[in-house]
């Protein structure tokens, strides 16, 4: 399962370092805690062997800060009253994952579901997509954020069984029931940077009325449901969205990579890998790719400067671990790296960064 090995640090990382680029963090950051959640089982139990793993009192504590301080009150107070109406048009098995853990934990529903929300919004992220001189395919993320002193101790990755093999692999924090990062084994994998806009709370609190649904919650639909690279792209360009977001997918062929720029309605922009004219790579932060990024968020030229040093010929999910390791590309508020190549799924791997700051 975890094949690449971060520690070994190849010539690149000594490379960037001699150039003055920088490489952020420890040398060898820890993989978070690996399970397995069944399908198969009903979805308010499915979590429940999970949940033993953590402490109860330390998960209310995360989710009472996170709602205090992530969401407005009047958006508690609204959820608290509609949370009858939502419940019966949510999609599942989400509504009634998180009514199965909100049990044990003994929250309410409405605040449970406002934890789900919340992860919604202002998350900072860089994903690469990328594709190698032999033409494979290598997908990579950072996922950004606030709360880092809590979320880094709520990371996991996620085996999701279906008949008791593993259908789809994803990284997520503990309560949390969409996926930002996953991977369908010889098939696609998808990650998600959020697409900031103003009025964040009250537009998604519209499109939910509208039966739009979160971001998170279509990646792990997709990754459970498409049949391949091609109609995952479709899924994720077309289903209706809470938010505006990017989604990244990398496939399993040559030139199956690509940048989807989404409105809450349906696809701005679509940026394909276009590996014979040279653009092996594509990179995605938080800010649409034709538009230059702001001087004070440049993760964008840092990480295109560090593939360009890496070449077509050396990418791999270790040369691409230690682009996803340069400053600013890797920084304070980075949670996790992922990297996965879907035509090796045994190769997914993740990383906490920072862990022990607060
Ligand atoms: C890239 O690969 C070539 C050939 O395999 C090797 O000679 C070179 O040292 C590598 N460069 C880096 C930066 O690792
Ligand atoms: C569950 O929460 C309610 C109110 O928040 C509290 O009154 C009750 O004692 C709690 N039950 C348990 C078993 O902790
Ligand atoms: C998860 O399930 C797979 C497939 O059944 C099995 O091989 C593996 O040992 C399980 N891993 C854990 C951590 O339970
Ligand atoms: C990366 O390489 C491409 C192709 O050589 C070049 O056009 C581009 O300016 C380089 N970008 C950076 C940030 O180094
Ligand atoms: C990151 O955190 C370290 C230690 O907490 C601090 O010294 C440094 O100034 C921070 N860097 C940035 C860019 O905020």
């Amino acid at each position: 399962m975890r094949a690449v090995d971060p520690g070994a640090r190849p010539a690149l990382a000594l490379l960037l370092l001699l150039a003055g680029a920088g490489v952020a963090a420890a040398a060898s950051p820890p993989a978070p805690p690996l399970f397995n959640v069944s399908l198969d089982a009903a979805p308010e139990l499915r979590w429940l062997p999970v949940l033993r793993h953590f402490d109860l009192d330390f998960l209310r504590a995360a989710m009472a800060h996170i709602l205090g301080d992530g969401v407005p009150k009047w958006v508690h107070t609204l959820l608290q009253k509609a949370v009858g109406v939502l419940e019966s048009f949510l999609p599942q098995p989400f509504t009634d994952e998180i009514r199965g853990m909100c049990d044990v934990l003994n929250i309410s529903l409405a605040d449970g579901l406002l934890i789900n929300l919340a992860y919604e919004c202002s998350a900072f992220c860089t994903s690469i997509v990328a594709q190698d001189s032999r033409g494979h395919i290598y997908h990579g993320r950072n996922l950004d954020y606030t709360f880092g002193t809590f979320l880094r101790k709520l990371t996991v990755d996620v085996q999701f069984l279906k008949n008791g093999q593993i259908a789809f692999t994803g990284t997520t924090f503990i309560g949390y029931v969409g996926l930002w990062t996953g991977q369908s084994p010889h098939k696609f994998t998808i990650s998600g940077d959020e697409r900031a806009k103003g009025s964040w709370w009250e537009n998604m609190i519209a499109a939910l009325f509208q039966r739009h649904s979160p971001i998170s919650w279509v990646i792990r639909t997709t990754l459970s449901e498409s049949e391949n690279f091609e109609a995952a792209v479709y899924k994720l360009a077309k289903t209706p969205l809470i938010a505006d977001v990017y989604y990244i997918v990398g496939g399993t062929s040559p030139q199956e990579g690509v940048v989807i720029t989404r409105n809450r309605g349906g696809p701005v922009d679509i940026w394909p890998l276009d590996p014979l004219n040279g653009a092996w790579f594509r990179v995605e932060t938080n800010y649409d790719h034709w538009k230059p990024v702001p001087k004070g968020d440049d993760r964008r030229t840092p990480a295109i400067k560090a593939l360009n040093a890496t070449g077509q010929a050396n990418l791999s999910l270790e040369t691409l671990f230690q682009v996803l390791s340069v400053f600013p590309v890797n920084n304070n508020y980075t949670i996790y790296t992922t990297v996965m190549s879907a035509a090796s799924p045994d190769k997914y791997m993740t990383r906490i960064r920072n862990l022990g700051r607060s």
